[in-house]
């Protein structure tokens, strides 16, 4: 009843300007940002609005109960009417927020398959009118980037239930995300079992050695390995020159590419990104026979990398069958988005995982200083890591023994609680942790990352040559093509596929089919980090996974 009256509300004081009230507001622009000028009314302005959805709370218990090895329902994942059937925004919702927009000759379109998304174009003049904003140039020195933001707006009160945000106003893009960069050629490894160079060298070989991945080819079409990126290119011939060279017995192997946001791939080997030719060789290298589609997003959304990621998941829900496993090697600061968009995203996984996707994200490369190394005094945790919904891979090095890798980043996110799954191993590592690193991280935070896998010196070949990388970016592709190979299997003997992970990965089944990493920590903002220890912590999670433990576990689900 509220929403149809404020239907009529609207339609009826057409020439009068409803009662606004601000929707949200940050006191200044994010660290490293200034303000150079009030923005060109004419600059036109690609905006979004997120309406309230139908009921998170039913999809949540719907996630975990398909999820959970101890439901009734485990593995029955929720179709994609069913899953629309909680997110789809009440008539009354999208009628309200549609007749605001078109009294003001707005015509909006449904950008998700729920429609709980709505997209328009608008200049400035219009922007800083309708929602009572203030858009402004502000540039970030150090790298150059800048943005048309407003540091608050406001919504007509009728709405204010209605709709979540609108984007982008108070969310700034983010200067510095997660970029491996590629160090000089390095010696390749011989062929033994986990060879002594597997020690400071990774290739395939190491991790096959290391976690027991099997080199025998998948079987099941249905069984897509996703891999994200924005605006990076994969090479083909680089892959299989990589695959020539460490992968001989998979020479052959190729990627579906799925494009959005007039995105492109062009194979000119120079123009290939470090990043997307790293996720593609540990994903198409390692999950041997596993159809892999490398999606990206294009430069339609220049303005920072939420909206790509946003597209992505959308694109997804939108197919009747989305990858069985998605992995992107992404992650920013937690405090550089606002909390109501961090929601919406981290729901937009919730709806993934419903429909039986593992979605799995790097969890950054500045140690407890966030997604790379920043100056800080309380700790800084990684955005989507702190998401409950889906699963974050930090980074171990060495063997004999693995340990974490200094940069591998973990903590407790400042917008998400502790999920249940996690509960009891979160508070044993805190018991353990005492009053070390007291007031500088979120007591009743979500915990991350949730797992771990070899992050340091991945031979890679870039443009025609060989040489290292390093980061959770590597780490996070390798354990998503583990997770794929375990699917492949449990598809061939007619079982659903692992879905959303954490539940199982935080059972005492799960916990066991990983190795517990108990060496090394992940220093930042002047202090030691935290450090890993028997049982999860926030440096490798729970630890690292051995394929033959996953895979027996899994069939015994
Ligand atoms: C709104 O836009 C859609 C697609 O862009 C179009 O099909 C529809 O006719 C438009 N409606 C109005 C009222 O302009
Ligand atoms: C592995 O490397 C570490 C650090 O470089 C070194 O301390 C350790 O002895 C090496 N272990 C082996 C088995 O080579
Ligand atoms: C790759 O394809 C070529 C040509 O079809 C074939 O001769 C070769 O055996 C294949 N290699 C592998 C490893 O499958
Ligand atoms: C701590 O985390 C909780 C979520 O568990 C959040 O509601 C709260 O705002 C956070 N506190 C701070 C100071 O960010």
């Amino acid at each position: 009843m509220f929403s149809l009256l404020a239907l009529s509300l609207v339609a009826s004081l057409a020439v009068a300007k409803p009662t606004m009230v601000v929707h949200e507001r940050i006191q200044a622009a994010p660290i490293g940002f200034t303000t150079m000028r009030s923005a060109d009314p004419s600059t036109m302005l690609n905006m979004r609005i997120a309406l309230k959805q139908n009921d998170m709370v039913g999809l949540e218990d719907a996630l975990m109960a398909v999820s959970d090895p101890a439901s009734a329902l485990y593995g029955q994942h929720l179709t994609k009417e069913q899953v629309e059937a909680f997110v789809r925004p009440k008539p009354e919702t999208v009628a309200a927020v549609n007749a605001f927009l078109a009294e003001n000759g707005i015509n909006a379109t449904s950008i998700s398959p729920a429609g709980d998304w709505l997209a328009f174009s608008i200049p400035v003049s219009k922007a800083n009118d309708l929602f009572e904003a203030d858009f402004t140039v502000f540039s970030h020195a150090e790298t150059g980037t800048s943005a048309v933001r407003t540091l608050a707006y406001s919504v007509p009160a009728e709405l204010r239930n209605a709709i979540d945000l609108v984007h982008p106003t108070i969310t700034f893009p983010n200067p510095i995300g997660l970029k491996p960069s590629f160090s000089a050629p390095l010696p390749t490894v011989g062929k033994r079992q986990i060879p002594a160079s597997c020690n400071t060298t990774i290739t395939p070989a190491c991790l096959q050695a290391l976690y027991g991945i099997p080199t025998t080819r998948a079987t099941q079409s249905t069984n897509i390995l996703g891999v994200s990126v924005i605006e990076q290119f994969a090479n083909q011939a680089d892959l299989t020159q990589f695959l020539r060279a460490f992968r001989a017995d998979n020479a052959n192997a190729t990627f579906a590419t799925q494009l959005l946001d007039g995105g492109s791939n062009p194979q000119t080997r120079s123009q290939a990104g470090i990043e997307a030719n790293l996720d593609i060789q540990y994903t198409v290298g390692l999950a041997t026979g596993v159809p892999t589609t490398f999606i990206s997003v294009g430069e339609n959304f220049k303005d920072g990398n939420l909206e790509g990621f946003l597209d992505i998941i959308n694109a997804l829900l939108a197919e009747n069958n989305p990858p069985k496993v998605l992995t992107t090697s992404y992650g920013q600061n937690e405090n550089t988005i606002s909390r109501q968009l961090a929601t919406q995203l981290c729901n937009a996984y919730m709806q993934l995982g419903a429909r039986g996707t593992s979605i799995l994200f790097a969890s950054g490369d500045g140690g407890v200083a966030g997604s790379q190394t920043t100056r800080c005094t309380t700790f800084l945790p990684t955005f989507p890591s702190g998401c409950p919904f889906m699963t974050s891979v930090g980074a171990t090095q060495g063997v004999n023994p693995e340990r974490a890798a200094s940069f591998s980043s973990g903590g407790f996110s400042n917008f998400f609680a502790i999920p249940s799954y996690q509960a009891a191993a979160v508070s044993a590592f805190k018991t353990r942790l005492g009053s070390t690193n007291a007031g500088k991280f979120n007591t009743t935070g979500r915990g991350f990352p949730d797992v771990a896998a070899q992050g340091v010196n991945f031979q890679i070949v870039l443009d025609t040559q060989t040489g290292g990388v390093s980061g959770t970016s590597c780490s996070s592709p390798m354990f998503a093509s583990i997770v794929s190979l375990v699917n492949d299997r449990l598809i061939a003997a007619g079982k659903p596929s692992l879905g959303f992970l954490n539940p199982f990965l935080y059972s005492a089944a799960g916990t066991a089919t990983l190795t517990d990493v108990t060496a090394g920590n992940n220093p930042g903002c002047n202090t030691n980090g935290f450090t890993a220890t028997t049982g999860w912590d926030p440096v490798t999670g729970l630890g690292t996974p051995n394929f033959a433990r996953l895979l027996a576990a899994a069939m015994a689900l």
